[in-house]
């Protein structure tokens, strides 16, 4: 889309509106020039500040295993996915300063528990085990989650997300690959592949977001076309895709109730523990404030560079000039 809006003031924005509304509904892209609905904004400033903070957040359960991976490939995937995440983290900021809001306030609100990443990281990496859980578990519902956004509404988005799930979907085949080959490997590596599989199951469930009756932001977004699927339908996608998957694996997954429904033509699973969720969502997760303390200390300790980093454009700057 290219309609632009002048800075009107408080002039009737009907009209733009009406522009805004009618671009949406033919699946064309709004572009950070385009004059857009205030909320729309904020919305998307929220979320994809909240899906960059988690990029960042969740590089740490998995650097904890770098310096202990059984094998220097493992060590050289390991380290490969971790950057990647950075990446990902970089590509969603910038994204987010397209909408006017910059790195600098976002981080703020980060460190200061104002604005929040996902559930998930909360959690720790226990065992070597949790590296492959994570990558199958956790980024595997990250690209469920992820893939539909490469069509949303916003262009700076959807084009950042073309290149995430990319590489997301490199993470969760790592992840597979290595609960694989510990699967198959001595009875002991079989059952560390099990037990984590059994605490990261749950968790990675939780991540698509309360079930959609009490969902508070996904009608408004649907409509916007930032969001294409409700958190239910995601998670149960999801679901249908981690069966087959845990078959070949040669692991099971820690639901009773899990089986095919012939009728629904998808698998019934057991009820989520949803006052988990909220305890974790209110801080009291079990690595809440390691995950932010060690946030702030890296930031802290990072001044340095941002401030060389600067120094550096400006004098490089003043030379081209
Ligand atoms: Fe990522
Ligand atoms: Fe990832």
């Amino acid at each position: 889309m290219t309609t632009m809006a002048p800075d009107t003031g408080a002039q009737d924005t009907a009209g733009y509106e009406a522009v805004f509304d009618a671009a949406v509904a033919a699946e064309e892209r709004i572009e950070p020039r385009d004059w857009m609905p205030d909320a729309y904004r904020a919305t998307l400033v929220r979320q994809i500040a909240q899906h960059a903070h988690s990029e960042i957040i969740g590089m740490q359960p998995e650097a904890n295993w770098i310096t202990r991976a059984p094998s220097l490939r493992r060590k050289a995937i390991l380290m490969a996915k971790v950057q990647d995440e950075a990446g990902h983290g970089l590509y969603l900021y910038s994204a987010a300063e397209t909408l006017g809001t910059g790195r600098d306030e976002l981080l703020d609100k980060l460190h200061s528990g104002r604005q929040k990443y996902s559930s998930i990281f909360n959690y720790p990496t226990l065992t070597w085990a949790d590296v492959g859980a994570i990558g199958w578990l956790v980024d595997g519902a990250a690209i469920t989650n992820q893939v539909p956004l490469c069509r949303c509404s916003y262009g700076p988005y959807a084009r950042a997300m073309v290149r995430i799930c990319k590489e997301e979907s490199f993470h969760q085949r790592q992840g597979y690959e290595l609960l694989l080959a510990l699967s198959r490997g001595t009875e002991a590596q079989h059952a560390m592949a099990q037990d984590a599989v059994n605490r990261w199951w749950w968790p990675s469930l939780m991540m698509f977001g309360p079930p959609d009756a009490e969902s508070s932001h996904s009608a408004q977004s649907m409509a916007w076309k930032i969001k294409r699927h409700s958190n239910d339908e995601l998670r149960q996608r999801f679901v249908d895709i981690c069966v087959p998957q845990a078959a070949s694996l040669g692991l099971t997954l820690p639901d009773p109730d899990l089986r095919w429904n012939e009728e629904r033509g998808q698998h019934d699973f057991g009820a989520i523990d949803w006052t988990e969720f909220q305890e974790v969502l209110r801080g009291n997760g079990p690595c809440n404030d390691q995950r932010i303390g060690q946030r702030r200390r890296a930031h802290e300790e990072g001044a340095w560079v941002r401030e060389a980093a600067a120094a550096y454009a400006a004098k490089h700057g003043k030379a081209t000039a």
